[in-house]
Order: C-alpha cells, then structure tokens, then sequence
C-alpha cells in the first residue's frame, strides 16, 4: 500500500510529532504537513526537518487555510498531539477523513489540560493513555486505543508526565497506523479494530 499523507497540529513541545515522523519509516503513513496556531517548538523541529510546516493562527479564515493546506497536501488523516485549540463544526465538516487526538490520562477520566497533574491531585492508583477520535467536544470523541500506566507512590508530576510520554511516543504511531490502513469499525461510541487485511 502507497504511504497516506496525513497532518500534525501541534501547539507546544512536538514530542508527539516528533514520534509519529520518526516511527514513518516502517509505518503505512508520511506526515507531508504539519500546522500549528502560534510559534512553538513543535513548528520549529518541522521546520528544521524541511517538512511542509504552517503557522496558522486563530482567525475567522482558519479554518479554510487548514483545509486548503490539507487538500493541497493530499492528507487523508489528521493527528493532533498537543494541539490546544478545539477544532470547529466548520473544520470538521469539512475534512471527510479520521481526526485522531492524544491525551495522557484513562478519558474520560481527567479531560482538558494538565491531566497528569489532575490524576495525581485526585489520588488515583492508575492513569494512563487515550488516543481517541475527534468530536466537537473536549477529549470526548470515540475511543481507539489505551494503556493504563500505575501511578507510583510519591511519584512528582513531572516523572508520571515522563512515563506517560514514553507510553504516548509508542502508542500514537500504532494508533496512526490502525487509521490509515482502515482496520476499524465504529458503531456509536464503540470502535472495534480488525485484524490486518491478508495480502
Ligand atoms: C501530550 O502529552 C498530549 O497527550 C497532550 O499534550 C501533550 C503534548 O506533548 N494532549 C492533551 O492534553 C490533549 N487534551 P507534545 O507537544 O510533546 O507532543
């Protein structure tokens, strides 16, 4: 199967993108485009890597500067890793394709930002990783994939955020792959994933 072209929305470190192109070599993806709504590390690792990188900040022709760099691109997946805007009604009606995000506790456990924080501030034993589908809401969409990861005892945020990380970096390229190759099925908030097609 050719590579799928899909895109990166970042907002901050670029960890996650930084994963998900590293893991492209044995993956049935490329990321061809990469954007993100303000100057952060993220935009200028892409830019360093020679990738397609835009900035494209909020504004009323945000949306359609996004969805016209993804039809330029031939992106047929968007992944968001650490993207910290909402996508719109208009955004998401108008790319036909999956929209995956990642998000460092067991959702809908600890929604919204600094998860990890809230995971430790709330006194649970486990947290963890979800890679979901991208609805209208606040990491509420369809689950795809999870991984529990145990909160150890005394453990600072920064370390769990650490461990969560490593979690994430092997976790997103999976669930990217999952995606492009179309080995799943959703039926309502449920997702199944199939098993890979025989050549
Ligand atoms: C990641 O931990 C991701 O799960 C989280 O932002 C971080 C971005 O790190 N996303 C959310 O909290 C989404 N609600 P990165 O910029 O190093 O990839």
């Amino acid at each position: 199967m050719r590579p799928r072209a899909v895109a990166v929305l970042a907002s901050g470190h670029g960890s996650n993108l930084e994963a998900l192109v590293h893991a492209q070599a044995r993956a049935p993806y490329r990321v061809r485009l990469v954007i993100a709504d303000r100057e952060c590390r993220a935009l200028a690792w892409a830019r360093a890597r020679g990738l397609d990188a835009r900035l494209v900040p909020p504004g009323p022709h945000a949306d359609a500067t996004q969805l016209c760099a993804m039809r330029d691109a031939g992106v047929g997946a968007v992944a968001l890793a650490g993207y910290l805007r909402r996508l719109s009604p208009a955004f998401l009606a108008g790319f036909a394709g999956p929209v995956l995000n990642i998000h460092p506790s067991l959702l809908p456990s600890f929604p919204g930002l600094h998860a990890h924080r809230q995971a430790i501030a709330h006194g649970v034993k486990v947290t963890g990783v979800t890679i979901h589908f991208v609805d209208e809401g606040l990491d509420s969409g369809p689950i795809l994939l999870q991984e529990a990861v145990a909160v150890r005892e005394g453990e600072t945020p920064d370390e769990l955020l650490e461990r969560l990380h490593a979690v994430e970096h092997r976790l997103y390229p999976q669930a990217l792959t999952i995606v492009v190759e179309g080995r799943y099925a959703t039926s309502g908030r449920q997702v199944s994933i199939l098993p890979p097609r025989e050549e």
